[in-house]
């Protein structure tokens, strides 16, 4: 290992500036008139990942945005690992609340700043590095990598999960490797072995053909905007829990040895309410809240639109109003299943005096694996040699829709071994990464490649 550990601390600074080039390139897959961008950044990672010693690298067409794909498989007895990262990025909005561009990587106290930095360029970045120093000191690396980059994670993975059903040969592997998660905290490694799911919801109301003036028609006929408050009212009840029929029916609940270990973590609710700058936190009660951010579903509101909502004052009542709204789901709810039980519901709630329209958009599975497997093991000694500290074991709240997608069809493990930060803005404004955590995550991953090589095949 050392060469390898050698090269990379004398690199620091190159990669530093290689990054930049990469988080330079717009690549917001949900914006149409990105496509373009998404597209030159796919052919920079077809770039990257020859430069850095790769095979068979090639660029997928697919419906939507281009899957990257390159592999090297000379470790006749070394075990085959599926790396996965997406090169796609949220949008930026609001943009004015950026103190630099986005698409400007700037470095600040050991930061760097910029869209995608932490979600996920910055960490499929650290492992092409990781790949690079094996072939620059040894000429090899010590397992078999197949590396499969996407550009439509953050709009549901929809062309990459039947990719996968398609071309599972090409894919086979002993273990699926993803950095695409936060660490615990600063200073607390870990590794992720659950995540959320999804199910994501247009609602749409029509209560008229047109505005109207809400002195003439006022009383006569539904806001829609009154109207889809009162649905979303009815969606939770006080305590927070959700109303829709049967919603809970497949929770699994969380073990009382899980719960332990649990609170044997260093979080501070204190701390974490006011680093949120919330005034009180909010939720079930009966729930720490680790547990309602890992592993209780949710339903939330993303956005709403109706009506007038310019300075000033408009007698208006609105002819339509929308929500978008999603809910997580937690092991072992399904996506469809729960979208049907929202559907239900929604069409209950919904009075006669406006017209509902409901549009599914993207969902994702929950995914959770036991973490005793070697694979997971085998991380958590790499971790220790690039961070110096043993990981925790944790779940997380977020999602990514292919995980269970690769459980399900090519039957292996995932290992989650993510180096941004709670606090690192992903999908928010002043998104940014620690170089310290990305350089030592260089050295992390390096070693996790020479222990799964230990595991042989
Ligand atoms: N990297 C995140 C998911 C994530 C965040 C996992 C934090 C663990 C901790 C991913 O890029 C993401 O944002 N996923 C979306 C999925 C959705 C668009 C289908 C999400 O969770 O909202
Ligand atoms: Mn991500
Ligand atoms: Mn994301």
């Amino acid at each position: 290992m050392l060469p390898v550990v050698d090269f990379i601390h004398t690199n620091r600074d190159r990669y530093v500036s290689e990054l930049k080039k990469y988080l330079a390139i717009p690549s917001i897959s949900a914006l149409p008139e990105r496509a373009n961008d998404v597209l030159r950044c796919a052919e920079w990672t077809v770039e990257e990942l020859k430069a850095i010693g790769l095979e068979n690298v090639r660029l997928i067409e697919t419906p939507g945005h281009p899957i990257v794909y390159g592999e090297w498989l000379h470790a006749p007895d070394a075990p085959t690992m599926l790396f996965y990262g997406h090169y796609d990025v949220q949008p930026v909005d609001p943009l004015e609340l950026w103190e630099s561009p986005p698409f400007e990587a700037t470095v600040r106290d050991g930061e760097i700043y910029a869209r995608g930095a932490a979600d996920d360029k910055g960490q499929v970045f650290m492992h092409c590095k990781a790949i690079e120093a094996f072939f620059k000191t040894e000429g090899r690396l010590p397992v078999n990598i197949k590396v499969l980059i996407e550009g439509e994670e953050e709009v549901g993975s929809k062309n990459l999960d039947k990719f996968v059903q398609a071309n599972k040969k090409l894919l086979a592997a002993d273990v699926v490797v993803i950095s695409d998660s936060a660490m615990f905290d600063r200073g607390v490694p870990s590794i992720c072995y659950s995540l959320r799911g999804l199910a994501y919801f247009q609602i749409d109301l029509r209560g008229t053909k047109s505005d109207l003036h809400s002195g003439v028609f006022g009383g006569a006929v539904a806001n829609p905007a009154m109207v889809l408050a009162q649905m979303l009212a009815q969606m939770k009840d006080k305590g927070g829990r959700i109303k829709i029929p049967g919603f809970y029916d497949d929770v699994r609940a969380v073990s009382a040895e899980e719960r332990a270990a649990w609170q044997k973590l260093p979080f501070n609710e204190k701390k974490y309410r006011k680093d949120l700058g919330a005034p009180k936190l909010a939720g079930e009660r009966e729930y720490s809240v680790l547990e309602r951010v890992w592993a209780r579903p949710t339903f939330e509101v993303n956005g709403i639109l109706s009506g007038f909502t310019g300075d000033g004052a408009k007698t208006v009542i609105p002819a339509v109003a929308m929500a978008k709204v999603s809910m997580r789901l937690v092991p072992d709810q399904h996506p469809d299943k729960v979208a049907e039980l929202f559907e239900a519901y929604a069409k209950k709630v919904a009075p006669k005096t406006v017209e509902l329209k409901l549009t599914r958009m993207h969902g994702g599975r929950p995914w959770i694996t036991e973490y005793g497997n070697p694979f997971v093991q085998a991380a958590g000694r790499a971790i220790e040699q690039g961070f110096g500290k043993t990981p925790v074991y944790c779940r997380e709240g977020g999602s990514i829709p292919v995980v269970s997608t690769f459980q399900e069809e090519l039957g292996v493990p995932a290992v989650l071994f993510g180096v941004g930060l709670p606090d690192e803005n992903a999908h928010a404004p002043n998104e940014r990464l620690d170089l310290s955590n990305f350089h030592n995550g260089i050295v992390a991953s390096a070693a996790f490649y020479s222990e799964i090589a230990r595991l042989r095949a």
